[in-house]
């Protein structure tokens, strides 16, 4: 595997160092404390300890039902007990659950301290740590709390990725044809000739797009909103199943339902359509959702959608208008989208 050394700065975000090993300017930081899951501590202990030092550090077990206020509690008795104050550098280690509570804590503590993250899982390296959002889950409902804060820096070192289950890849993937769907920048082709391996090249690749569509909208109110390609339905999908389909798998479904939505109002060929599908299909993605989930669908479908929103019966649709051309609209007809899932 060719390793490349190369930072990718943008302006208004973070900078990010993709490199052939961790960044040694951590070891630099003056004053630093360690937000980490336990799970990587565990596997990587001997690695991070040369980068941890004698720097205070918080293990922590990365599950969505710790992603919670409870737990920010927790680590801002950790911050008062180390006396962290504005000038420290707060470090988050782990996949998307790790950074997405690391920046929430360092984006609200002291009104906000300095942030470098180190994303260990696929998902995390090219989304989950890319783009400043923090985020909690609160009452049952994901990612209902959260702030906007970047990262001063994020640091890409693929060795992580080594010891990821074939689940943890997966949803990682999604995401990255996902963006190879949005954008031309090369990943579409990298990844429909590549062979499944996660390569750095695919990785800066995917980080670019997120990163370019995340500068033009920070906040999310426009250009951003391409992100949630197949997320409307993968939503769905999910609450229904009760979480028992992954979140890539419910993704991957969604970006097929979107194709197929998009081709229905003559907004793609069939050609692009079918270019749309095969990738997904490379990479052994489902096109759809067992008999008994439909079921479910066919009945509270409407309540499942709307569970967290109070107004205005309508939802958001990212969709094709185009091979990597996508458009974000909202439609008060909803039930094509449940008729759409239940097919
Ligand atoms: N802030 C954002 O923009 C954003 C974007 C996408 C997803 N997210 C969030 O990310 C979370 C999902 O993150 P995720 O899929 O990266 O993983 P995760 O944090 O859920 O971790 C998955 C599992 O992998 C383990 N793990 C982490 N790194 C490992 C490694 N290198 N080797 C072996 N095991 C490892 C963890 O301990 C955990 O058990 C969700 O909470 C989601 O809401 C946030």
């Amino acid at each position: 595997m060719k390793i490349i050394m190369q930072k990718l700065t943008i302006s208004t975000l973070s900078q990010v160092v993709l490199d052939k090993n961790l960044d040694d300017s951590i070891k630099e930081l003056d004053k630093k404390v360690f937000i980490i899951d336990k799970n990587v501590y565990k596997l990587y202990k001997n690695k991070l300890d040369d980068y941890i030092k004698e720097s205070p550090k918080y293990l922590f077990d990365a599950k969505e039902n710790n992603k919670t206020i409870e737990e920010v509690k927790k680590i801002f008795s950790f911050f008062l007990e180390n006396n962290v104050t504005r000038e420290t550098v707060i470090i988050g280690i782990g996949g998307g659950i790790t950074t997405d509570i690391t920046a929430f804590t360092a984006s609200t503590f002291k009104r906000g301290c300095r942030l470098q993250l180190i994303p260990t899982t696929f998902l995390g390296m090219i989304d989950a740590a890319i783009g400043g959002k923090s985020a909690l889950n609160f009452n049952g409902v994901k990612n209902s709390i959260g702030t906007f804060y970047p990262a001063e820096k994020v640091h890409i070192f693929s060795g992580f990725l080594k010891t990821l289950t074939e689940k943890d890849r997966k949803n990682g993937w999604t995401e990255c044809l996902k963006v190879s769907l949005i954008n031309d920048n090369g990943l579409y082709e990298l990844l429909y000739d590549g062979n499944l391996i996660i390569t750095p090249e695919i990785v800066q690749k995917a980080i670019q797009i997120k990163m370019m569509l995340c500068e033009k909208d920070l906040y999310d109110s426009n250009e951003r909103r391409k992100l949630n390609l197949g997320h409307t339905f993968a939503h769905l999908i999910e609450s229904a199943s009760e979480y028992s389909i992954s979140h890539g798998e419910a993704v991957a479904i969604g970006i097929r339902k979107a194709a197929e939505y998009s081709y229905n109002e003559k907004m793609i060929s069939n050609n692009e359509f079918n270019k749309i599908n095969e990738l997904l299909d490379k990479y052994n993605l489902p096109y759809t959702v067992s008999n008994e989930i439909k079921k479910k669908i066919k009945k509270s479908g409407e309540e499942l959608i709307f569970q967290d929103k109070k107004a205005g019966k309508r939802v958001r649709l990212v969709l094709f208008k185009g091979f990597q051309n996508i458009i974000v609209k909202e439609i008060y007809d909803y039930q094509k989208v449940i008729d759409l899932i239940t097919s």
